[in-house]
């Protein structure tokens, strides 16, 4: 019997490569090169498995002219990257990374929160800079965390995980908006409040962004959003680019209509928008809210665990279209 075949489409731990070397034969990319879409294409031919991330798109394109394509395992939590009605009418499965990430996720949005309150970056550059002569009442005066009113757009996994750090650990009053309220007793056990998205902007000292993108997330804080916000009000975004108007954000981090701004993902990353670049009042991490080695480890795992159960007769254990019929092998 013929061995599946899978594509890792970008450099990952080599303990994964080998483990799915056990049981296909992989075309690996261990020198990193992003494959433009002509290039997967051309890559997936004859693989029925891949291993992807954020930068490969899986699209209606991509699914017709890889007839053999069954399974495509995505390292990441999201999956704005695949087209899932277009996997589901190709029959094709597509997988994801919950659970694995989610306290070091929160544990990120926290941390960028924090340091963007409390202008921490900004701080550290003048003291590199050589700034820093003598202590001052007001020198880099931020806002506190503890006590204060933290608002969280989007309520899954990462979001409660986040709601508990406010509430419990720093006795923040959490307000949250979601497309769906959770159950009054997870509310209750999380101290999370529900609220319209208009009062999350207008209450929030500390607005932290946990979405998943897609068209209707696509600019869900623009010029008109910013506006509603208090001026002393921090946005933290750790979820996607294109939720936030960066361009927006830019000019109203400029005009003072918000104090800050701590940003892991950027629209059009991994450009970023050049007026954020040049504002001392934004905190700017290169899209790493899941980047501890124990967490990026059980991603790549769970990846490769949906891989090989998906194409070993196996039900893949997080599968995000689960009802889609596989193609025939
Ligand atoms: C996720 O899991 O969606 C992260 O953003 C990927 O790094």
């Amino acid at each position: 019997m013929t061995r599946p075949r899978v594509l890792v489409a970008r450099a990952v731990f080599p303990e994964v490569v080998a483990r799915l070397r056990e049981h296909f034969d992989v075309e690996d990319n261990p020198s990193d090169i992003i494959y433009t879409p002509a290039e997967l294409i051309a890559r997936l031919q004859g693989k029925q498995g891949a291993l992807t991330t954020g930068s490969e798109r899986i699209g209606a394109d991509l699914l017709a002219a890889c007839p053999e394509l069954r399974v495509v395992a995505n390292m990441a939590v999201g999956y704005n990257n695949f087209d899932i009605a277009a996997c589901n009418a190709a029959g094709v499965l597509a997988t994801n990374t919950p659970d694995v990430l989610t306290e070091t996720t929160a544990d990120f949005g926290f941390a960028l929160m924090m340091a963007t309150a409390r202008r921490m970056a900004e701080s550290e550059r003048f003291l590199r800079r050589g700034e820093w002569t003598r202590w001052a009442y007001d020198m880099f005066t931020g806002s506190d965390v503890h006590g204060a009113a933290l608002g969280i757009l989007g309520m899954g996994r990462i979001g409660q995980a986040i709601a508990r750090r406010g509430a419990l650990g720093f006795g923040m009053q959490v307000s949250y908006h979601n497309r769906s309220r959770l159950p009054a007793e997870t509310e209750a056990e999380l101290g999370a409040r529900y609220v319209s998205k208009a009062e999350l902007l207008a209450q929030a000292d500390h607005l932290l962004l946990v979405l998943p993108y897609s068209a209707d997330s696509h600019h869900a804080i623009g010029a008109a959003e910013l506006a509603q916000m208090k001026p002393t009000a921090t946005l933290t975004n750790i979820a996607r680019g294109g939720i936030v108007d960066d361009a927006a954000l830019a000019a109203a981090l400029r005009a003072g209509r918000i104090a800050a701004a701590g940003l892991d993902v950027f629209e059009g990353e991994p450009a970023v928008h050049p007026d954020l670049l040049t504002l001392p009042n934004v905190v700017l991490t290169p899209h790493i809210a899941s980047a501890s080695l124990a967490t990026r480890r059980a991603m790549a795992k769970l990846a490769a665990d949906n891989l090989i159960a998906a194409l070993t007769g196996g039900v893949a254990p997080t599968p995000i279209n689960a009802a889609a019929l596989l193609r025939p092998s």
